[in-house]
């Protein structure tokens, strides 16, 4: 089964023989390759329709997996019970649907001994809400293909360092480990933050307005970084 270098990248951020919730999974494409690897005991594949429901049982059919993977119709951590996931995989939807979702359901969250994240938008408020709310970040991956680049983020239980708004927007553990992608990082984030500036500066009431300020000091804080890391 051949499932992207995004998916494959999260895949490697499950822990060994744990039992995975893949939320929001669709064809459930993860949670069967990771069985066909070898690389989780048993799967709870979730999504809040239907039709993607559907499409997660037949990959699990077409794969031989029945009995392995378990489809769930429903929103969030909802389809958990208590104690049944060790790694909650979420991914390819927005930040806020993700913090939404563990948020509603807290105590499941907590429960599990990692979430694996990959948000489509908005990772530093993720990251940001992750270190506010109990959760290390614990490993990063950025993953390329065509013009996105995907950051995928994996968190444990535990107190967290505290981190800058410019390193939240990066990643802190992409900056630790000197990721090979971390020079693209640096770059799409301030070029995004400038054509942010440039448009919104366009209107002279704009560029007095507290959010124009907060991101231009931002961009500087990133320009500085990039340059502490080498990445300029
Ligand atoms: C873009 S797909 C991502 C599929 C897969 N996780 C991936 O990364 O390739 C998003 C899926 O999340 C599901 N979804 C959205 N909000 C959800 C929620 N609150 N609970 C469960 N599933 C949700 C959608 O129905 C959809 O199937």
């Amino acid at each position: 089964m051949n499932i992207g270098d995004r998916l494959e990248a999260i895949g490697k951020l499950v822990p060994q023989g744990c039992v995975l919730a893949d939320i929001g999974t669709d064809h459930a494409y993860l949670p069967v390759w990771l069985l066909e690897q070898g690389r989780i005991a048993f799967a709870i594949a979730g999504d809040i329709a239907e039709g993607p429901c559907l499409a997660a049982k037949n990959t699990v059919s077409m794969y031989g997996m029945k009995g392995r993977v378990e489809v769930r119709l429903g929103s969030g951590l909802k389809v958990l019970q208590p104690k049944e996931a060790e790694c909650i995989a979420i991914a390819g939807m927005g930040a806020s649907t993700m913090i939404e979702i563990l948020s509603e359901d807290m105590p499941l969250a907590v429960e599990a001994k990692r979430l694996v994240l990959q948000p489509m938008a908005g990772a530093a408020s993720l990251r940001r809400w992750l270190c506010q709310n109990g959760w290390c970040i614990v490993a990063e991956d950025l993953v390329e293909d065509g013009r996105h680049l995907y950051e995928i983020i994996a968190a444990e239980r535990g107190a967290s360092a505290s981190f800058s708004d410019a390193e939240l927007e990066i990643g802190p553990k992409l900056m630790e480990v000197g990721h090979p992608l971390l020079a693209k990082q640096f770059a799409r984030q301030i070029d995004g933050y400038k054509k942010l500036l440039t448009n919104m500066g366009k209107s002279e009431q704009a560029k007095l307005s507290e959010k124009y300020l907060a991101w231009e000091k931002l961009l500087q804080e990133l320009e500085a970084l990039a340059d502490a890391c080498n990445c300029k």
